[in-house]
Order: structure tokens, then sequence, then C-alpha cells
């Protein structure tokens, strides 16, 4: 366990960070904290914890598992933090019973995890080869998961594109992805979907344009500023509404399942919320953001007020056509309704002002075309991430918002977590177990609100490697020792605090629910000394097995050369 003045550097270390990379602002105006509210969710809120397969599985280069951009990104000096890359990672990989067996003590409802396209396709493109190998290790986690009553949902693509065709054609960024893509999805389809009835197409498809193809944060690593991002998405647009027409002209019948999207988004409070400026400037913050995606696929087209500032932009910039790509008409009605259900991955908040960012061509990016400026709260806690403050009312605001824009869509909440600073080794994660219960709550305020949310994912269910950011930021309920071959897991306290949501559909009255923290935290301190204890375990078992085998052999090899010598004396 880290001394207590150890975690107080970080917090004042991390604030310090946070503050300088984001303007200050008086909050004192501005109050929005709210009551708690008992009451459970509806009969049948199905509950669970996520993962991804580049995150988790490790076994990068086993089995016949192709290249993905994320493996050649991370394989270079200096794209992720202390160079780490996800090669064994948690080994996820040869670890389906373990894990099953950790969500069984979570009693889940649902499993949400990534196919590797590359591990099923190595090469991505179907006509080259499919790997069988790749096949059986999902039918047996699909299996196992079953077995043990957890349902799988599965996502397409959480951004492990074969690196292949990142080389040959520049990945999203050339149309004729989608057609990969689609194969790959209706491989899935054909070999799984007798028993996976949940598939998303993608994962934060905002993260693979914006930091994939725009900044350059994330694997791929291109920095094509000001048109990257609008290509990328728009091409991920085509191939998701692509495949959910193969499934539903293809498979829906037989199957019977539903196909949709995951979403990111942030939500943007106005700064001043009776200045207009600020109610639009937070307003585009959003619509940039969630609406971006949502919007074609709910209503056929990209957000009036992206088309508006995009192509006043590049106007101005002596374009002559807006960077924003434009649908034809038959591909607006062909990309309309196309979701099934819509996933939400929410996890913190911003408050927004209007900024004007003068238009010159050199300067042309996603982040100038908003006109507008992110500032934080410095009273917001901010454990882990630097992006990541806890700010639970955003995303009761959040889920009514996606309510209004899109016609109460059956919603899935698949990504909902805090994270923590890989130095700060602490199982008693009191932080994340307040986290989860105000963000929790919000969403049981927004359900009483009227919006159709079905399901809620944990993110995520182990640490795994966090893109960039390496293992430097743990998000798990479940502590992952990387440092130990084994890699084993260690409950959090989260974990009985989660389990007794779960158990409790929610916080059935106030005496109960402000017993669990007490009895989440009673145990995490003798875990914590089970994890002191590692580096022992791990030393120890080093000599079992290499010092002894070798002493042993040693022994023997000495006892016959002896023996040999003996009989030769005696002769
Ligand atoms: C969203 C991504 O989908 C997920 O992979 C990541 O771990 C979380 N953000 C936290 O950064």
């Amino acid at each position: 366990m880290l001394p207590r003045c150890a975690v107080q550097v970080c917090h004042v270390l991390l604030l310090v960070l946070c503050m300088s990379a984001a303007e200050d602002f008086d909050w004192t105006k501005n109050d929005r904290s709210s009551s708690f509210y008992y009451g459970t969710f509806p009969a049948g809120f199905s509950w669970g914890a996520g993962s991804s397969a580049y995150q988790t599985e490790g076994a990068w280069d086993k089995d016949g598992k192709g290249l993905s951009i994320w493996d050649v990104f991370s394989h270079k000096q200096g794209r992720v933090q202390r160079n780490d890359t996800g090669d064994s990672s948690g080994e996820g990989y040869y670890k389906v019973k373990d894990d099953v067996s950790l969500m069984n003590e979570l009693k889940l409802n649902h499993y949400r995890f990534s196919i590797s396209w590359p591990r099923l396709i190595p090469t991505g493109i179907k006509f080259d080869h499919v790997n069988e190998k790749g096949i059986k290790y999902y039918n047996d986690l699909i299996d196992h998961l079953l077995e043990n009553k957890i349902t799988p949902i599965v996502t397409l693509y959480h951004w492990d594109l074969p690196q292949v065709l990142q080389e040959k054609y520049g990945g999203w960024q050339n149309v004729s992805i989608v057609n990969h893509f689609n194969e790959f999805a209706n491989l899935c389809f054909e070999k799984f979907g007798d028993r996976v009835k949940y598939w998303i197409t993608f994962n934060n498809p905002w993260s693979v344009a914006v930091e994939g193809y725009e900044t350059g944060e994330h694997a791929p690593g291109l920095k094509m500023r000001g048109t990257g991002a609008y290509r990328t998405a728009h091409n991920i647009i085509k191939a998701h509404a692509k495949v959910w027409h193969t499934y539903d002209t293809q498979w829906r019948g037989k199957q019977k399942g539903l196909v949709g999207i995951s979403l990111s988004g942030d939500w943007g409070e106005p700064v001043d919320i009776n200045n207009q400026k600020d109610i639009e400037a937070a307003e585009r913050y959003v619509q940039f953001y969630l609406g971006w995606f949502a919007t074609p696929i709910f209503h056929g087209d990209y957000p009036q007020v992206m088309k508006d500032y995009i192509g006043k932009k590049s106007a101005q910039q002596g374009l002559g056509t807006s960077r924003l790509p434009s649908f034809s008409s038959q591909e607006k009605s062909y990309i309309k309704g196309t979701s099934d259900f819509l996933g939400i991955g929410h996890f913190t908040t911003r408050y927004i002002t209007q900024k004007n960012y003068p238009a010159s061509r050199s300067g042309a990016s996603f982040f100038t075309d908003r006109d507008l400026a992110e500032l934080v709260d410095p009273r917001w806690p901010d454990p882990g991430s630097e992006w990541l403050y806890s700010v639970p009312w955003g995303f009761r605001r959040l889920l009514n918002f996606v309510k209004a824009q899109y016609g109460n869509p059956m919603l899935y909440v698949t990504e909902n977590g805090v994270s923590e600073k890989m130095t700060c080794t602490e199982l008693c994660d009191d932080w994340r177990i307040k986290y989860y219960r105000d963000y929790i709550n919000e969403m049981l305020k927004a359900i009483k609100d009227g919006v159709n949310v079905r399901g809620y994912t944990a993110w995520s269910l182990l640490d795994k490697f966090e893109w960039d950011e390496g293992y430097s930021e743990r998000f798990g309920l479940y502590y992952v020792d990387f440092s130990n071959k084994n890699k084993p897991r260690y409950p959090k306290a989260s974990v009985q605090y989660y389990k007794r949501i779960i158990s409790s559909n929610g916080f059935p009255n106030q005496r109960e629910v402000e017993n669990w923290k007490r009895r989440a935290t009673e145990t995490c301190s003798s875990s914590n000394q089970l994890l002191a204890a590692d580096p022992l375990t791990s030393h120890m078992e080093m000599v079992t097995e290499i010092v002894v085998p070798t002493v042993c052999t040693l022994c023997i090899l000495l006892s016959a050369v002896f023996l040999m010598f003996l009989l030769r004396r005696q002769n």
C-alpha cells in the first residue's frame, strides 16, 4: 500500500498538471451538486463489465495471429508511456476460465469483449486466410460465458486494425476498407452468431478518427490535421451501416440478435447557463463528439452545426469544398436507422465556453473547427487519468440529451469507470467506489427521467494496457500484477461494492447502502498484504521452477559421474 502522503503528492501533482492543461473557472457560481436517490433498477436490467482484445489478451504473435496497427505502433520507441506494449498484457488469451470465474464472483449478467480482427483474419482480407485457432479461442470464450449464464456482448472493432490494411490501403482513410470490414463481420456472424445476440460494430469511433488520424497519439499515429479525422469517420459510418444491413438481410431472421454501435461522449456544460453563446458552444461540443456519429445513424446526416462550422472554416481557408465529406442522398437513407441499440461510453464532463479561432489553412484542425474552449473545475476529483474528472451529474445530462435527440433509443452503457495511477498500488480504492456509486446513481435518475437504459458495463473488469498511457493507468475492478509472469488478479474493494449494487439491483435504502462501503473495504487491507507479498511469492516460484530443477539435474549428473568413476576403479 502506498503511504497516504505519497497519494497526496500524486493528487497535488495531478492537479497541477490538469490545471495547466485547462483554463481556470469560477465554479462557485455553478454548483451542480444534487442529492442521492434511493431506488432500484427495472427488473431485467443487465449488469456487466468490459474489456477489449488488444488491451487484455496478450499473445500478440501466437497461434497464427496477424499484426495489428497497435502491435506495430507500440513497438515503435516513444509512442507509448515507458514504451509499454500489449504483447502479453494480462495474458487474457490464456486465462478464459480464471477470468470467467471473476465474473461469476461479481454475478455479472453480461461481459463485453472485442474480437481481434487480425487474430481471425491475419491480413484483414478474408480471401487471404482465416485463422482457425483464432476462431477456436473466441468459440471457447463464448461457450464458457454461456455455460456460466453470462451474456456475451461482442465488439467487432476496438481499434486493432490489421496492419496490412493500414500499409496497403491507408486503413480507414480508404473507402475500400468498408468491404473488408463487412467480410470480417460476416465471418463473425457466421461463426459466432448462433450464440452471440448483441453485436457492437465499432467502439468509440471518435478516438479512432481524432487520435488515430488527426493528432496521431494513437495507432496508426497519423497527423492529418483538419481532414484525417473527418475522412476516417466518414468511412467508419459507411462500414457500420453496411454491417448492420448485412446482419439485417442475411442473419437476423435466424439468429434474432441486435446490432448497434458504441459511441463515447463527454458531457459539455455551458460555463454560464445564462449566456446564449456558451449554451451554443456546449451543444457544439457534444455534437462534434457524440452527434458526429449518432446523427447520421439516427437521422441520416451529420449535425447541421458541424456542416455549418466546418463548411464556413473551409471556405475561409480558401478551399473549394468543405473538409467535412458529404453523404449522397442514397447513402443518407442507407445509413439512417442502422442501430438496434446505442452503446454509450461515458467517463467525464467539461465546462464549455465560446472561443473563436481564426481560420488559417495551416491551423486547420478538428479542435479549432469547433470554436470553443474546455474548462475544468479544480475541485472535481481526478484520481487517475489526466483527462478524467469525476462529475456524476454530467452523466444524467448526457443520457437525457441522447433521449431527446435520437428518439429515446434502447441504450446500453458500454463503458463507465475510473482509473488510478500505476504507482498508487492500492486495493482499497474508495475513490472508485464513490465514482461508481454516484455515476450509477445518476444513471438511475436518468431512468426515472424516462431514458431507456437497459444495461450498464463497468469499465473495466481488469487492469490492462491503457493505449498510449501503457500500464501507467489502471481502470480495473481487479488489480493485475503485471510484474509477475503469472499475471495474478487481486480484487479491489470496488469489486465488493459493485457486487452489492448488482445483487440489490440498485440502491434499495439508505441504511443498507451506508454499510456497503465499510464492508467492501473490510477485506481490502488483507488483500493489500497479499499483493505486497507478491514479489516474494514470485521469487519463490522462480526458486521452485528454475533453481530447484537445475540443482537436481546437477546432482544427478554428478552422481552418475561419481558412479562411473567407482565402477572403473573396481574394474
Ligand atoms: C475508451 C476506450 O474505449 C477504452 O478502451 C479505454 O480503456 C477507456 N476509454 C479509458 O481510457
